[in-house]
């Protein structure tokens, strides 16, 4: 071979010759003819433009199965939503009916009896993996894609009657939260393949990527603390990372939205103690909850906390007038900007909440996730299906593997794949990783743990006293 003959090392590489003979044989036909050159290119352009044709055609003809291979969501809602969900499964707060075992409890006072006593907290006697009475088990879950939810321990909220006003008479509440936290970490254990118990957004994270379902623990209640933030500290040491600041009932911190219209506040909103809790809550990185407080109470939480807030479980009440729905002037406190708290309304489907008798439907569902998107912004709405803590359930939102069905609904009404992301999980984390980042301030800032008690109490000195 001549030096003056030798082809470039670039024509080599493109052409994908690599032996010498044949670059011997033939060392001019390419380089040196541009007649050549110009068929092979425009063969090469013409095979190009003819695939282009056949991939665009062949999306008519096909439909959504070729979609993927362009990079593009199906056309089918229904399709759509099953492959944003791959990518963004469901956060959820659903509720297992043995943790929480009832939400309506002034409708259905029966059901947490019945149910507690059916399976009485023993772990062996439930089968997850198998078709369960409500509306969660491990297959509904699967197929509802579901990445992560709080499993809300529940205890049932005082009778006034027996408590006495000032709620002193209801410890052994703190008691039976203890077991249904127990039951929750057996049950969540017991089943480590589908399983996770996560203590942090970290943890949530893993176990979606592990292709396991993260578990979180949140309380129901503020009457569950038994009247003491050390209780509080004790609860976020077993993992507790929700706290609803009221069920409800009214309770030592904060006043309740209750249930009917008409309740009577008794703090006007938050109490001392009730501020002193938020504080804790903000330096243990415990989620303050909103769902079940009175409006009066959100506002001043809201303005309270210096974390980001939730609604584990409440819908809009532009759309359905109840209180336990979160009214407009509520929700233009939230959002992102200057003045305005970060804080997630996971939307709850319970039919009282959503619609007129027998009109809650998955089109209703979604009436308040837009609602709540307009009000708020998008980045501020999530899924508090609240399943297992309802009786009835819309109509076409079953149980648990439902949600791909609201999720083609909105997207048929235009939110982006991005957007709901956002609504499946991706804001309840921002929210949450928010919450984490001003514990950890605190904590760095080194923020003194909260020592205040309950005025009401009688069977603690207030004031240190040297005996
Ligand atoms: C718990 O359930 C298992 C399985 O049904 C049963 O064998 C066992 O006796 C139960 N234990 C108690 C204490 O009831
Ligand atoms: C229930 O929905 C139907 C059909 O959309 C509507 O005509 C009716 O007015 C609704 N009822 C109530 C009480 O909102
Ligand atoms: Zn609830």
């Amino acid at each position: 071979m001549t030096s003056n003959g030798h082809p470039s090392e670039n024509t080599r590489l493109l052409s994908g010759r690599r032996d010498q003979d044949t670059e011997n044989q033939a060392p001019t036909a390419c380089e040196s003819n541009p007649k050549v050159r110009g068929v092979v290119w425009g063969t090469l352009t013409l095979l190009f433009v003819i695939a282009v044709i056949l991939l665009v055609g062949f999306e008519r003809v096909f439909g959504d199965a070729f979609a993927p291979w362009l990079g593009k969501l199906p056309k089918d809602p229904m399709l759509a939503a099953l492959a944003i969900l791959d990518k963004a499964p469901v956060i959820d707060t659903p509720r297992l009916q043995l943790t929480e075992i009832r939400h309506l409890s002034y409708d259905f006072e029966d059901l947490p009896i019945l149910v507690r006593a059916q399976y009485a907290n023993n772990a062996s006697a439930v089968d997850l993996e198998s078709e369960m009475p409500g509306h969660v088990d491990i297959p509904r879950l699967r197929k509802g894609k579901v990445g992560g939810f709080f499993w809300s321990v529940y205890v049932s909220c005082p009778d006034p009657d027996l408590e006495g006003k000032d709620f002193l008479g209801g410890t052994w509440r703190v008691r039976d939260t203890l077991e249904q936290i127990d039951i929750s970490k057996i049950l969540i254990n017991k089943y480590p393949d589908t399983f996770a118990l996560a203590l942090n957004t970290e943890d949530i994270r893993k176990a979606i990527i592990g292709g396991r379902i993260a578990s979180l623990l949140g309380v129901e209640g503020g009457h569950q603390l038994g009247n003491s933030i050390a209780v509080l500290r004790q609860y976020h040491a077993l993992g507790v990372r929700y706290v609803t600041l009221t069920h409800t009932c009214h309770n030592a911190f904060a006043d309740s939205c209750g249930f009917f219209s008409g309740m009577i506040p008794l703090h006007g909103g938050l109490s001392n103690l009730g501020r002193s809790l938020i504080d804790e809550m903000n330096r243990l990185g415990v989620l303050v909850d909103l769902s079940h407080t009175s409006d009066a109470t959100a506002k001043q939480a809201i303005s309270h906390s210096k974390a980001p807030v939730i609604w584990s479980h409440s819908s809009a009440r532009a759309v359905h007038d109840v209180p336990r729905n979160v009214p407009d002037d509520v929700l233009e406190l939230i959002g992102r900007e200057e003045g305005k708290k970060d804080a997630v309304v996971m939307v709850n489907f319970a039919p009282f909440f959503v619609a007129e008798p027998n009109n809650a439907t998955v089109k209703a569902v979604a009436d308040h996730v837009d609602h709540i998107a307009r009000v708020a912004g998008k980045q501020h709405v999530g899924l508090g299906s609240d399943f297992d803590g309802i009786g009835d359930v819309p109509e076409g939102l079953e149980d648990v593997s439902k949600y791909p069905a609201l999720i083609a609904e909105l997207y048929s009404r235009g939110w982006n794949k991005y957007e709901l992301a956002g609504l499946t999980g991706g804001n309840l984390l921002r929210v949450y990783e928010g919450a984490e980042k001003v514990a950890l301030e605190l904590q760095a800032a080194g923020t003194s743990a909260v020592f205040d008690l309950y005025d009401k109490r009688t069977d603690i000195p207030k004031e240190h006293s040297d005996l």
